[in-house]
């Protein structure tokens, strides 16, 4: 499902893993991660996606940069984008034990570079991360919202 056309700044085929340290590293692609390298998201979540769904979701989003850390994925954000005008960032999640480093901040700077020829980059958040995604350039709307929570784990 990933969108045809220039938009897209780069391509999960790109070399575009960059080593932050020995141990942190951050890539745009899923490709070769397996769900056992995907446990603990979806922290609170009544009825989470396994990480096979989560994997999926990974696969299907049109663009994706992860933070891998000792072989596991410590942190993730997706993006959803119609390869013209338009792209939505649904999901964005740090573990909680990682949470306070500076990767979330760093996935979304890394995906707004991967999105960079895009007009309009949206997405939901609740009031207290509004300051979060202010010091990234992003500013306050009104959103809209329909869940369906029997949906809330993907149906796997
Ligand atoms: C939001 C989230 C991704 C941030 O990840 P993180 O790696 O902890 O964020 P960073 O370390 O880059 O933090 C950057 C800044 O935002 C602040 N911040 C991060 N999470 C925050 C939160 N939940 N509430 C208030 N401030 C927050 C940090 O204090 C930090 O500020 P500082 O640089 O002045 O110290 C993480 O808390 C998370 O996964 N939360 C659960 C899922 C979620 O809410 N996702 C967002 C959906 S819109």
């Amino acid at each position: 499902m990933a969108a045809s056309g220039p938009p897209l700044a780069g391509k999960a085929t790109d070399r575009r893993a960059i080593y932050c340290s020995t141990m942190l590293r951050y890539t745009d692609s899923a490709a070769g991660i397996t769900p056992d390298q995907l446990a603990g998201f979806f922290d609170g979540w009544p009825n989470p996606p396994t990480p096979e769904t989560h994997l999926r979701i990974l696969t299907g989003s049109d663009a994706v940069i992860l933070a891998i850390e000792d072989g596991r994925v410590v942190g993730f954000i997706t993006a959803i984008a119609d390869g013209a005008l338009c792209a939505s960032l649904p999901l964005l999640e740090v573990l909680p034990a990682h949470r306070g480093r500076g990767i979330g901040a760093e996935l979304v700077r890394r995906m707004l570079a991967r999105l960079s020829n895009y007009y309009a980059i949206d997405l939901a958040c609740d009031p207290h991360l509004a300051p979060f995604y202010e010091r990234l350039g992003f500013k306050p709307a009104t959103a809209m919202l329909r869940r369906n929570f029997a949906a809330q784990n993907g149906r796997p």
